[in-house]
C-alpha cells in the first residue's frame, strides 16, 4: 500500500499585532466580552510588507526545511485560500514562482475547511501513484475583507499561513481517512460579496452600447456573517465529522491522541471537546494568540503542537474544520515519517501504488 506521510510543517504570521484593546478603540466592544465569548486576546494583521504570497512562502520554506527537502523536490503545490493575491494567476503559481522549482500548482477554496480539503486531495494524488511529493498550503489574509466598524466580525479574524509537505511511504502514515461535506443552502450565513450590477457601467463607457450593462466588483467587499447560525452548525459538524472520520479509519475516539480543530471560537472548541469526551490535554488550542485564521488555522496549530513536543511518531491526530459554504472536513492523520527514507532512496518502489491505481 502507498500512503502520504507529513514530513514537513511550518507557519508564518504577520508581525503586526491587533489586540482587544486596539479593537476597543475602534468599535463598541470590550476585552472582557471578546475573551469570554471567543477566547481571543490578540490576532495578527497583514501590514504593508505582507501578502498572501509572502506569508505562504515563509510557511512553505519552514515546512521544506523541516523535511530536509528543496523546492525542486516538489511535484505539486495545492493552496487552500479564499484570499488569493490575484484572481488570475492562482495563489499556488505565485508561491511556486517565489520558491522556485517546476511543480504543478492549483488552488482550492473551501473557506476555513480548505486546508483539510487540500490535504485529502493531495493524499489522493500520492496514494494513486500520480505524485510522490506535494506541498499543501493553507493561507488567508482575510483582514482585507473585514469591516472594522462591524463588531460582529472584526474581533474574530486574523491573518496567517501554514504548510505541510507530504511524501510517499509504504507505511501507514499521514491521512488514513477523510470526511468532506458541504451544504450550499448555507451560503448566506457567511460570505464576502463579489460582483454587483448596481449603478451599471459609467454613462460614457464606449463599450456599453454593444455589451449593455456589465457587473462590476464591489469596491470594498466586507465579510457578512450570521454568527449564531454558524455557531450552531459548527458544533454539530465538528462532532459529527470527527466521529465519522475516526470510525472510517477503523478506530475509536479513545485512540485519538490529539484533536487539532479549526480555531474559530474557544466556546465552539470546548463544546465539541465536551461532546466527544476528549480531555483538555488532547485538544490543541491557540486561538487566544491568532484568532480565526481560516485555511491557515489547522496547519498553524499543528506546527505549534509539534514544536511543543505534544505529537509523537504513531500518534493519531484528528483535524476538523468548518466554514463558509457552508463546508466542513475532517481528517484522521497518523503522525510520523516511517518508511519515507526508504521510499526516497528507492525512488518510490517501496510504496508502489495499488495495481488498479
Ligand atoms: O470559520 C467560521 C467563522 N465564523 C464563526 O465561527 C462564527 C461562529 N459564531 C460565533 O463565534 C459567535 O456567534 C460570535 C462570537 C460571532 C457571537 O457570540 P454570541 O455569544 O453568539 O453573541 P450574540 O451574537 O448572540 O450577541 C450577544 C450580544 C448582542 O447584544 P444584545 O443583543 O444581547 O444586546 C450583540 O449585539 O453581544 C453583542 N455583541 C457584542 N458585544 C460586544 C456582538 N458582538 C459584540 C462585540 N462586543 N464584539
Amino acid at each position: 500500500m502507498r500512503y502520504a506521510a507529513i514530513t514537513g510543517w511550518g507557519m508564518a504570521v504577520p508581525d503586526r499585532v491587533l489586540t482587544n484593546a486596539d479593537l476597543e478603540a475602534l468599535v463598541d466592544t470590550s476585552d472582557e466580552w471578546i475573551v469570554s465569548r471567543t477566547g481571543i486576546r490578540e490576532r495578527r494583521i497583514a501590514g504593508p510588507g505582507d501578502s498572501n504570497t509572502s506569508l505562504a512562502v515563509a510557511a512553505s520554506r519552514d515546512a521544506l526545511a523541516k523535511a530536509g527537502r528543496v523546492p525542486a523536490d516538489i511535484d505539486l503545490i495545492i493552496t487552500a485560500t479564499f484570499t488569493p493575491d490575484l484572481f488570475l494567476a492562482s495563489q499556488a503559481c505565485m508561491i511556486q514562482a517565489e520558491l522556485g522549482g517546476s511543480a504543478a500548482a492549483f488552488d482550492i477554496n473551501a473557506a476555513c475547511a480548505g486546508f483539510v480539503y487540500a490535504l485529502a486531495s493531495a493524499t489522493s494524488f500520492i496514494r494513486s501513484g500520480m505524485y510522490r511529493t506535494i506541498l499543501v498550503v493553507g493561507v488567508d489574509t482575510q483582514t482585507r475583507f473585514i469591516d472594522y466598524t462591524d463588531r460582529a466580525t472584526c474581533v474574530l479574524f486574523g491573518d496567517g499561513a501554514g504548510a505541510v509537505l507530504l511524501e510517499a511511504t509504504g507505511e501507514p502514515r499521514g491521512e488514513l481517512a477523510s470526511v468532506l461535506g458541504a451544504d450550499g443552502s448555507g451560503v448566506q450565513a457567511l460570505y464576502v460579496p463579489g460582483w454587483t450590477w448596481d449603478d451599471g457601467p459609467a454613462g460614457d463607457d464606449p463599450t456599453a452600447a454593444v455589451l449593455g450593462p456589465r457587473p462590476r466588483l464591489d469596491t470594498h467587499p466586507a465579510m457578512l456573517m450570521q454568527g449564531n447560525e454558524v455557531f450552531r452548525f459548527a458544533v454539530k459538524v465538528m462532532c459529527d465529522a470527527a466521529r465519522q472520520v475516526v470510525l472510517k479509519a477503523g478506530l475509536s475516539l479513545d485512540d485519538v491522541d490529539m484533536l487539532i480543530p479549526h480555531q474559530a471560537n474557544r466556546r465552539i472548541i470546548d463544546a465539541a471537546a465536551r461532546t466527544l469526551a476528549l480531555p483538555r490535554d488532547r485538544v490543541w488550542i491557540n486561538i487566544d494568540r491568532y484568532g480565526n485564521t481560516s485555511a491557515a488555522s489547522i496547519p498553524m496549530a499543528l506546527t505549534e503542537a509539534v514544536a511543543a513536543g505534544k505529537v509523537a511518531e504513531g500518534d493519531n491526530l484528528v483535524f476538523v474544520a468548518f466554514g463558509g459554504g457552508l463546508s466542513w472536513a475532517a481528517s484522521l492523520v497518523r503522525w510520523g515519517t516511517a518508511g519515507v527514507e526508504r521510499c526516497r532512496a528507492d525512488g518510490g518502489a517501496a510504496a508502489a501504488p495499488p495495481a488498479d491505481g
